[in-house]
């Protein structure tokens, strides 16, 4: 017999999502134990970093919070707050809630995260402890406040090891950047009407704001929004506030993210606005991005993925005639790098390019990437649970042609056709599984 169909209510959700965060920091006790045990420290200081003024001036930017802050406590706007972590005691979170009439501030001790901590909300930093008065310990933050000891520092063992372990991801960080996907997405779709709209590039960007609720601040890095020539400009940033007849417009492409309880998420789309030849490329790529997508299982080396997405995109080359020589040749002689200069992709996290891509154990031992791809982010082989990115793109890039003006290989006449189309990227976010990955985008 089907059981019954029960509808989650508001409080099964909570519970669940409780439940994913208490496994959460279970696990972070148990690396964060271990890291010291390995490093000899009996304790460690964790802080969330604060707002420093802009250089003569009494304004602050935003506020970019310690990730490893973050990675504890779930509320990626607090300031002048400090963790302590001693194995076998409850963590602790001195959280500053300043008396201000300046600003809101919010309260967050009473929310259902504080269960897992001993919180003390402090008025001041004069309410701070001692910290030089615990021995043994180390301290992780930023330089706008370092009370121990340059050597217990940041010191490079313990950060190693962390970091290390941030590549696999809990239940509950996969849960955070799917939260984050879901939130990218209506951005995305957003974005999507109003380009076929004729929107500008910057009514697009606040389309996509408004769609997924974020303001600029709450945004994991800032929104690529690039319409005709301007995706060959990799981080294109510039936002026109000119819209573009219909008749002259082409291709747009958004690389915009969204982030959930300080986690990121990192999407790109491409779009041709009339059908045709640029429409069937946007098609092929997709294909062969899902293809380079189902192969991130555990144990694949990302170099070797990087490779056959160069294989990938010169077969695209060479079935578009943009290219003569066979697909092999275009990646052995490097001339697919004119047209894909960047790495197929990097770690995701609490980081957008989240850390020790270039990282092989908790010691820290760097492999870097070969010289034939200098701007690959991530270079060891696939573990599971670690949360990537897959970005294969293809771009018509005219500081780069301009390097190999001529090239025998390439059919010129097809390049000058689809400058002003500008390129093509294709982004998704998957979670590393041992047989069937897990798309977070899709
Ligand atoms: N949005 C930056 C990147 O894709 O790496
Ligand atoms: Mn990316
Ligand atoms: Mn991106």
């Amino acid at each position: 017999m089907r059981p019954a169909h029960k509808p989650e209510t508001i409080n099964t959700v909570t519970e669940k999502f409780m439940g994913l965060f208490q496994q959460h920091i279970d696990h972070l006790v148990q690396v964060t134990t271990a890291a010291l045990a390995d490093t000899h420290y009996d304790g460690l200081w964790i802080y969330s970093g604060h707002p420093e003024n802009n250089f003569l001036d009494d304004m602050a930017p935003p506020h970019s919070i310690n990730p490893h802050f973050k990675w504890w406590v779930p509320v990626p706007n607090v300031t002048s707050s400090v963790i302590h972590f001693v194995p076998g005691h409850k963590p602790k979170v001195y959280l500053h809630q300043p008396a201000d009439f300046w600003h809101k501030v919010v309260d967050n001790s009473q929310d259902k995260w504080t269960q897992y901590f001993d919180v003390e909300v402090i008025g001041h930093y004069n309410q701070l402890p001692d910290f030089a008065a615990y021995k043994n310990h180390a301290w992780i933050g930023s330089k706008e406040l370092q009370p121990l000891s340059a050597q217990d520092t940041n010191p490079d063992a313990i950060i190693n090891h962390l970091h290390f372990s941030r590549i696999q991801k809990t239940e509950y960080e996969v849960h955070c950047i799917a939260e984050a996907n879901q939130s990218a997405l209506k951005g995305h779709h957003a974005a999507q009407e109003a380009f076929y709209a004729g929107a500008s590039e910057y009514e697009i960007h606040m389309a996509y704001l408004q769609a997924c609720q974020h303001n600029e601040y709450q945004m994991p890095y800032g929104n690529i929004v690039a319409l005709n020539e301007n995706p060959a400009v990799l981080h294109y940033q510039y936002q026109s506030r000119e819209r573009v007849a219909t008749d002259q417009l082409k291709s747009f492409l958004i690389d915009a993210g969204a982030s959930y309880k300080g986690y990121a998420a990192d999407i790109t789309r491409t779009y041709a606005y009339q059908p045709g030849r640029f429409a069937e490329m946007i098609k092929m790529m997709d294909e062969k991005q899902q293809m380079l997508c189902q192969k991130a299982v555990t144990g694949q080396d990302y170099v070797a993925l990087h490779e056959l997405a160069h294989l990938s995109i010169s077969e695209l080359l060479c079935e578009f005639e943009v290219i003569n020589c066979s697909a092999q040749t275009a990646v052995e002689s490097g001339l697919s790098q004119t047209f894909f200069p960047h790495g197929l992709g990097h770690y995701l996290g609490l980081q957008v390019h989240d850390v020790s891509g270039h990282v092989i154990d908790r010691q820290g031992t760097v492999k870097s990437p070969p010289k034939a791809y200098p701007f690959l982010r991530l270079t060891d082989h696939l573990r599971e649970n670690a949360v990537i990115t897959i970005e294969p793109g293809v771009y018509f890039i005219p500081m780069l042609l301009a390097e190999i003006a001529k090239h025998k290989d390439v059919n010129w006449q097809k390049v000058t056709e689809l400058l002003p189309f500008g390129g093509i990227r294709i982004e998704d976010n998957v979670v590393v599984k041992s047989t069937v990955p897990l798309n977070l985008s899709r």
